[in-house]
């Protein structure tokens, strides 16, 4: 097992990396949660096989546990499931020394984490990811929060976990799309700090699409290596710091708030979003021309979609779904745009016309 620290407002906390850790679950845990304290399980569906080691090794360690779970996918998002938790977590006598363990990918810590952010003003919680997003990305930094129908992730708070158990083999059971769609993710960290892993995946990456777990825990390990070291350096996302981490991203919201959420999933619009922010910033004269021709190449061969053709998008969707995505910025769009692999940076009055260009490239119309 491996450990990185990641620095927050309430102390440090570790990410523990590597095979088999599950049974570890209670061990990892102790000294977190008082001895005897109540430990409620925050899972779903898909995690059932992985529920009854984790909760044995919990009880094991004397930690009285509890069950609770959400319905899958994203509306578990909700404010609906934010009050059922509460409730169960009341109806249980949860008290400040008692705590929360999330199992499952972003979206079970998302809202695990945020009630715990709210419940008796806030107690402890611990993700145990379960995806290869929430490993590399989500489990990470301690960004909590529930949609409203207006949108995304609108009601959230800044709640660090209290530790991080990303065991690689549970990702075995992930399913194929899931695990390809989190290598967009992957494919950035290379892109905005990591030169070395950008090469690493376009000799070796394919092995990881055979869920081989060796090639995984690597790539976990140097994502959440730079993950941690950005939000430790700017956890409140006011540094500037974390908004390299919003690389491809400014047009994957647009494109997938286009599409409704339909049709692609978050690390596939990242993917193409990628293609586009690697585009303009070559059409920029700020990056190589090559740039963006090896980042296609290497998001092919990870079997990662790069063009928005067959989605028959207007131009004019995109940008107006953009725009919302600007109003978080006081009101101008801002792109991170690629100098070199390993390295971008934040640019700002981007002229029209070259967005529309990069959208037509991408096969809106
Ligand atoms: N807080 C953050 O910093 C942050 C960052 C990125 C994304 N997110 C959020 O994360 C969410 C997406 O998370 P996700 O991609 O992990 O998706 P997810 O949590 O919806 O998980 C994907 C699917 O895989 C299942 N699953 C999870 N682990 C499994 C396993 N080991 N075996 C079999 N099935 C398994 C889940 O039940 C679900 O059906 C979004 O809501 C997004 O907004 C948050
Ligand atoms: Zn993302």
């Amino acid at each position: 097992m491996k450990t990185i620290q990641v620095k927050s407002s309430k102390g440090h906390y570790k990410l523990c990396i590597g095979r088999g850790l599950l049974p570890r679950t209670g061990a990892l845990v102790s000294g977190i949660f008082a001895p005897g304290a109540k430990v409620m399980v925050v899972s779903q569906k898909n995690l059932a096989p992985y529920l009854e080691t984790i909760a044995a090794s919990l009880s094991k360690k004397g930690f009285e546990v509890h069950f609770h779970r959400l319905p899958d996918g994203e509306v578990a998002k909700s404010g609906a499931e934010l009050f059922r938790l509460s409730y169960a977590l009341l109806a249980r006598g949860f008290e400040r020394r008692d705590g929360i363990v999330a199992v499952g990918g972003g979206v079970v810590s998302d809202l695990a984490g945020f009630a715990a952010s709210v419940y008796l003003r806030g107690i402890r919680y611990v993700n145990v990811a379960t995806t290869l997003l929430a490993q590399v990305d989500s489990a990470i930094g301690g960004k909590t929060a529930i949609d409203l129908k207006e949108g995304k992730n609108l009601l959230g708070s800044f709640w660090p976990p209290a530790l991080v158990i990303s065991d690689v083999s549970v990702l075995r059971s992930l399913p194929a799309r899931e695990l390809r769609a989190s290598l967009g993710e992957v494919v950035k960290y290379g892109v905005i700090r990591d030169a070395v892993l950008f090469h690493w995946l376009e000799r070796h990456g394919k092995k990881i699409l055979r869920k081989d777990l060796g090639a995984i825990e690597k790539v976990v390990l140097a994502c959440a290596r730079i993950k941690a070291e950005i939000v430790s350096r700017d956890e409140f996302e006011t540094k500037g710091a974390r908004a390299f981490l919003n690389y491809g991203h400014t047009f994957a919201h647009g494109i997938e708030g286009a599409l409704g959420y339909k049709g692609l999933v978050h690390g596939e619009a990242v993917a193409i979003g990628m293609m586009m922010a690697g585009q303009l910033g070559a059409d920029l004269g700020l990056c190589p021309e090559e740039l963006p021709w090896r980042q296609m190449r290497l998001l092919v061969s990870l079997q990662l979609p790069v063009s928005l053709k067959k989605f028959n998008l207007k131009t004019v969707a995109i940008l107006k779904a953009m725009m919302k995505d600007k109003k978080k910025h006081q009101g101008t769009l801002r792109f991170v745009l690629p100098r070199r692999i390993g390295k971008v940076a934040v640019e700002k009055d981007i002229p029209l016309a070259a967005l529309r260009k990069i959208l037509h490239l991408a096969g809106a119309k």
